[in-house]
């Protein structure tokens, strides 16, 4: 069973994608770490965001083991993240272990902006996870202050909706793989949901899909 969960930032995808996991004991893939490991590591090493080839390079060497910590969670490796992942040459060296991760025996849940589309089209049970941006900044704005990310509250909450607004229109304008809602997938607007509420919602959805 492939569960496919894309969305946009903030959403709650990821949240709903572990939950979800656990609960029907599959391996999760949060597909939003292998560009902000791109991402990252271009920051790190002082490389241009827009030099495609070392991006690709960097993306052909990743390896999933190495992407746990803090600085991938940051702002910055966020729109960096996005940045990379405009470039189609990035996406394509990335596409086969996702593939590979899909394609486990007894399958798996992956979460991302393309999953439902690109990575795993055939998914069984495919959601769609979203809420207002304003709503979603709120979350992210939290996130990040309770890991010490804080200037100015006010300003940081403006600045926190404004990366989300940008993030939306480059990952949704983008030529290659742009966020999309497919056509068979579940349209989950969380804005007005707790945590368990939403979870539950995603859990009844994949139920009647498996069915
Ligand atoms: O957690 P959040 O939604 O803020 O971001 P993320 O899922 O970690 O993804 C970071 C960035 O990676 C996104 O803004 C996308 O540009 C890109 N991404 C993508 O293009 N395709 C995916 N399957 C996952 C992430
Ligand atoms: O993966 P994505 O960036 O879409 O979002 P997430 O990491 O699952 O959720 C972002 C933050 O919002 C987390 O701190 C969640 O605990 C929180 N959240 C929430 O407050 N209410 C929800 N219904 C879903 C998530």
């Amino acid at each position: 069973m492939i569960i496919a969960i894309d969305g946009p930032a903030a959403s709650g995808k990821g949240t709903i994608a572990r939950r979800l996991a656990a609960h029907f004991g599959l391996p999760h893939l949060d597909t939003g770490l292998l560009y902000r490991g791109v991402g990252r590591i271009m920051l790190d090493r002082g490389f241009p965001l827009d030099n495609v080839e070392i991006a690709t390079a960097i993306a052909e060497n990743l390896d999933i083991a190495d992407l746990a910590g803090e600085a991938l969670r940051t702002r910055e490796a966020g729109e960096a993240a996005s940045v990379v992942a405009a470039h189609a040459p990035v996406r394509q060296a990335l596409l086969d272990l996702q593939r590979a991760f899909a394609a486990q025996t007894g399958g798996a849940v992956l979460d991302g902006r393309d999953i439902g589309t690109v990575i795993a089209p055939d998914a069984p049970a495919k959601l769609f996870v979203t809420a207002s941006p304003e709503e979603r900044a709120r979350r992210r704005f939290r996130e990040l202050v309770g890991r010490g990310e804080l200037a100015d509250e006010e300003a940081f909450y403006a600045a926190v909706l404004a990366d989300i607004a940008k993030r939306d229109a480059r990952d949704s304008g983008r030529s290659s793989a742009p966020l999309i809602i497919a056509p068979d997938a579940l349209v989950l607007d969380t804005t007005t949901l707790g945590i368990e509420e939403a979870f539950a919602a995603a859990l009844a959805a994949v139920e009647s899909a498996r069915r």
